[in-house]
């Protein structure tokens, strides 16, 4: 089950994974929270279940939580990957979904959390970025690290070459954390909570 708001080219590549059974995964379904996300034309070509359930058709942020939760639940993913889902779930999902949910961010976590990550790595001024893909707590991008990936950031960079840069090299990291943890499961090393373990 993926979660997307934007162009879907994570999803797509997940997609593409997913017609290889030695994968491993299937995508049984998209949510977004953006009736507009380009993401969600991908799912209906592939002849998924791809479903809208935006903040602004709830009266409040739990209400949405609420609707998010259900139109998760109803597929019964073993997982479920946010590609590009620009917002945060809440308390009610966590707590149905929670240990089991994926985020895809790109920066080399903890740096840069949030929805302005190639921006704000430029404005920093750093000379390698990456990409995260990491498991999702209550925070902002402060779950435990399943796997990363480093890209170099160029003199001459602006935000869109720079994180077409990193979504060129997140694409394949997603793809294959995902196909480890559908395959082999995980597991988390008993003396550190916070180190994940993939097969
Ligand atoms: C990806 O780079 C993903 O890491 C980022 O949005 C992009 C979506 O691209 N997500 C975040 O910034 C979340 N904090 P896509 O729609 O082409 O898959």
């Amino acid at each position: 089950m993926v979660l997307v708001s934007g162009t879907g080219t994570n999803l797509g590549a997940l997609l593409e994974a997913s017609a290889d059974g030695r994968w491993g995964a299937a995508v049984v379904g998209v949510v977004s929270d953006r009736a507009d996300a380009p993401a969600l034309q991908r799912a209906r070509d592939a002849g998924l279940p791809a479903e809208v359930v935006a903040l602004r058709d709830h009266p409040d942020r739990a209400a949405w939580d609420a609707a998010l939760t259900e139109a998760v639940v109803a597929l019964a993913p073993d997982l479920v990957v946010l590609a590009g889902f620009m917002r945060l779930v809440g308390p009610t999902f966590l707590g149905r979904l929670g240990g089991r949910v994926v985020n895809t961010h790109p920066a080399l976590s903890p740096s840069f959390p949030g929805t302005r990550a190639p921006a704000d790595a430029l404005a920093y001024g750093v000379k390698v970025t990456g990409a995260t893909v990491l498991l999702v707590d209550e925070g902002v991008d402060t779950g435990a690290v399943l796997a990363q990936v480093t890209v170099p950031v160029h003199d001459d960079d602006d935000v869109e070459a720079l994180h077409e840069r990193i979504k060129s090299a997140e694409r394949p990291l997603l793809v294959d954390v995902v196909g480890r943890m559908a395959r082999g499961g995980w597991s988390t090393s008993p003396d550190n909570p916070r180190k994940v373990l993939l097969p």
